[in-house]
């Protein structure tokens, strides 16, 4: 790993690692060959989705596949491979996070789920804040696993800033909304990414998406009144 240093200058909080990963890493064509045609219900690529889990392909409209430590070991034998890459993303990942989590004196406990991200033509993901209404995170490490693609910057409009990925780059930064952030449209061949947040602790990371907090409110009522909580489907 090369410390490139800070994109702009200290007080920005942005920091680019470069040569995180090595060049024959060949972590795209292995994972093509593990999930590239799976249908699997979860080790394949999937649309992806923004807040309160929506499709918006007007404002993201790539894919993605994600996978998180407590995966591993991945039991089914035909994915083991998605989970050998894992350890090598997150190992890199690692390894950058901890050293900007010594730069500005904080300490991350909670690792959510890494997400490879696939953006073909035409894909993008539009300007957002990883910390929000439906997400808590405090610092946000975004890899890139690949090159020989065109468009599929980084910008992140309020420090501006402009970045052209390279194969083995982490950029890391602050999750909240000064920092929020787009990749605008690769223009040719496909980009692959790999995203995990972190925050300081799990206190913000329970479900309470729309659905579970309607199951929540129904074992309330259960419980005050006796009977069986019902789910809104059934
Ligand atoms: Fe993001």
């Amino acid at each position: 790993m090369d410390i490139a240093g800070y994109v702009g200058n200290q007080h920005s909080g942005i920091v680019l690692y470069k040569n995180v990963w090595d060049k024959d890493a060949n972590f795209i064509e292995r994972l093509e060959d593990c999930i590239g045609d799976s249908t699997h219900e979860y080790f394949s690529w999937k649309e992806s989705l923004v807040g309160d889990q929506e499709k918006m392909p007007e404002y993201r409209d790539c894919w993605d596949f994600k996978l998180r430590q407590s995966d591993i070991p991945i039991c089914d034998p035909a994915f083991e491979e998605a989970g050998e890459i894992y350890k090598e993303v997150i190992a890199g990942v690692r390894e950058c996070v901890n050293h900007y989590c010594n730069l500005y004196n904080i300490a991350m406990q909670y690792e959510e789920a890494t997400n490879f991200v696939k953006y073909d033509v035409g894909q993008h993901f539009n300007v957002h804040a990883d910390h929000g209404f439906s997400y808590s995170a405090t610092v946000s490490a975004i890899g890139y696993l690949n090159d020989g693609y065109e468009g599929g910057e980084y910008v992140l409009p309020y420090q501006d800033v402009k970045f052209t990925p390279e194969q083995g780059d982490i950029i890391v930064h602050p999750s909240t909304f000064v920092y929020a952030h787009q990749s605008l449209p690769v223009t040719k061949g496909t980009k692959y990414s790999a995203v995990t947040m972190y925050d300081y602790n799990d206190r913000n990371h329970q479900d309470h998406s729309p659905q579970q907090s309607n199951q929540a409110v129904a074992q309330q009522v259960v419980e005050q009144h006796g009977g069986q909580v019902q789910s809104a489907s059934s």
